[in-house]
């Protein structure tokens, strides 16, 4: 790939600017020396403006979604785009959530230019589970977990049946739990659904992935191999994190 394509993909700038910024020598090699429109050094050895350029495609991030962030791009509110380098929404590929979480939601969010990996770690059949910390508006009356576990609860306005999920009382009114597929709102309407309401909602982790507790809310980092791993193996079926 050229370099001004390389930049422009990276979000540094159109095209123009690009080229442009390159000319004025904002990009040199880790020797400080400055680079053409023609050369082509190795990703790692390319700066701009003395810093090395972001990560290349394919580029997995988690971020510690704080609340009052949608997930939207063009969401006229605090978008999760705006805790990211500004340069990072203007990608080619473009960087997308893996699965949105609520405005109002909290926790795990990985996002990615990925999109075969996108796909795989939200299909169903992926094993992915996700699971989620909720703080109930009302003590759990104890019909909840077989509920959730039946295989046969159809949300309101839905007629296909959630698959089975898990449920851990942590609490009184607090509870973790395990889906396997992402539907609209869905640990908020399981729990309308049996009676309840949540108040606050956390994911804490993604496959084998758990939401890193050195990892401040609105903070974010790439993923490291062994993380990256950690997706795609489960917990476990009783899902009990530490
Ligand atoms: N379930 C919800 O209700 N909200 C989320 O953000 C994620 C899962």
């Amino acid at each position: 790939m050229k370099l001004v394509k390389l930049l422009a993909n990276l979000g540094y700038g159109s095209r123009k600017e690009v080229q442009r910024l390159i000319r004025a020598g904002a990009v040199t090699d880790d020797q400080g020396h400055v680079l053409g429109e023609s050369d082509f050094p190795p990703h790692a050895s390319i700066r701009f403006r003395g810093e090395p350029l972001d990560p290349p495609f394919p580029l997995l991030l988690m971020l510690n979604k704080p609340d009052g962030y949608t997930c939207s791009a063009d969401d006229p509110g605090a978008t999760i785009y705006d805790l990211l380098p500004a340069r990072f929404a203007l990608r080619n590929p473009v960087l997308s959530p893996v699965g949105r979480l609520d405005k109002d939601t909290t926790g795990l969010l990985l996002l990615t230019d990925d999109g075969q990996l996108l796909h795989k770690i939200i299909h169903p059949k992926s094993g992915c589970l996700k699971i989620y910390h909720a703080v109930l508006d009302r003590p759990l009356q104890g019909h909840e977990a077989a509920l959730f576990a039946s295989g046969e609860l159809v949300l309101r306005n839905e007629g296909k049946p959630l698959l089975p999920a898990g449920l851990e009382v942590v609490g009184d009114k607090q509870a973790r739990v395990t889906l396997h597929e992402g539907r609209y709102h869905q640990v908020r309407r399981m729990f309308a659904a049996a009676g309840n309401h949540v108040l606050a909602l956390q994911r804490i982790a993604i496959g084998g992935l758990c939401l890193p507790a050195d990892l401040p809310e609105g903070e974010w980092r790439e993923l490291t191999a062994d993380e990256r791993t950690a997706i795609f193996q489960g917990l476990g079926d009783g899902n009990v994190l530490g």
